[in-house]
């Protein structure tokens, strides 16, 4: 870690995994992991109606494209990102210096436990950020004192594995036969909040009112062609061949290179996606 960062221990599977190689991963491939969420956009930031001089806080802004964008908006606010993951956030600085932003900021934080400024943020957004607290009703308290009575906070979260083509067609490839281990539901990981249940009664714990979710689907792109998506795959979920043998491995491969050729389009490789976006504001 090059910060210093307060982390709830039940969170350290998380900070190691962030604050190392996959944050390192996802640092390198900035742009590709940028387009797969993509078509997310609109939605996302038609929710959160930032306005031009609202401060905005970004809960686990990776990369910051999130950030920097938000920042765009509020030229006369500022936009705050922070993430676990030093190396993300090495590169979110290079991205906003690059682009001559001077109202955005990063900050390595656990957004569970972090001290946060008082009542300083007008909203608070997260785009895949908010599935990995240990405790999400703590973390959604933390957030609800960040913001002004009133403040909104908007996420985009996944649905359920079984409405994201994305994450079963990659499981299984990889799996080539065997059972994977089901973390429990709620556990820490991308479906923490798939569902809607256990995001509306975390956000009333934290006291957020007016809850709002909204199912979105859409397409997300894994690279220009199929052999690009598997190169980029392989390097991210190459753990998952550990246990098989040789003949196991190439047969993971060569299934994650089939599914991959299915959804070929002349524009890239593309996958259907669930996700929900959760309004919430709050309690003034
Ligand atoms: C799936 S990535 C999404 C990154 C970014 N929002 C984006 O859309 O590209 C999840 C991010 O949440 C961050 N994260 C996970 N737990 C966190 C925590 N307790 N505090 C702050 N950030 C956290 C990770 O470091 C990672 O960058």
């Amino acid at each position: 870690m090059s910060e210093v960062m307060r982390s709830d221990p039940a969170n350290a599977d998380q900070a190691r995994a962030w604050d190392g190689g996959e944050g390192a991963y996802w640092a390198e491939h900035a742009d590709v992991f940028d387009k797969a969420m993509r078509a997310y956009h609109g939605a996302f930031f038609a929710a959160a109606g930032i306005g031009r001089g609202e401060a905005v806080l970004d809960i686990g802004c990776g990369t910051g494209e999130t950030t920097r964008d938000a920042a765009r908006i509020a030229v006369a606010g500022s936009a705050v990102g922070m993430d676990l993951s030093a190396a993300m956030l090495r590169e979110a600085r290079r991205r906003a210096a690059g682009e001559e932003l001077d109202n955005v900021s990063f900050e390595q934080a656990d957004v569970q436990v972090h001290p946060m400024p008082g009542e300083a943020f007008d909203v608070a957004i997260s785009r895949t950020g908010t599935m990995f607290f240990a405790d999400v009703a703590a973390a959604f308290r933390n957030v609800a004192a960040a913001l002004r009575p009133g403040g909104r906070f908007v996420q985009l979260v996944w649905q359920e594995p079984a409405r994201n083509e994305w994450f079963c067609a990659f499981r299984d490839s990889m799996a080539a036969g065997r059972t994977m281990p089901t973390p429990p539901p709620g556990a820490p990981g991308p479906f923490a909040l798939a569902d809607p249940g256990r995001i509306r009664a975390a956000l009333a714990e934290a006291g957020f009112t007016g809850v709002v979710i909204r199912g979105q689907s859409a397409p997300m792109w894994f690279g220009a062609d199929a052999g690009a998506a598997h190169r980029f795959l392989t390097g991210l979920l190459g753990w998952m061949l550990e246990g098989l043998d040789e003949e196991g491995r190439a047969g993971a491969l060569h299934g994650l290179r089939r599914s991959l050729a299915r959804h070929e389009q002349p524009d890239g490789v593309f996958y259907a996606s669930a996700a929900w976006l959760v309004k919430a504001v709050r309690q003034t």
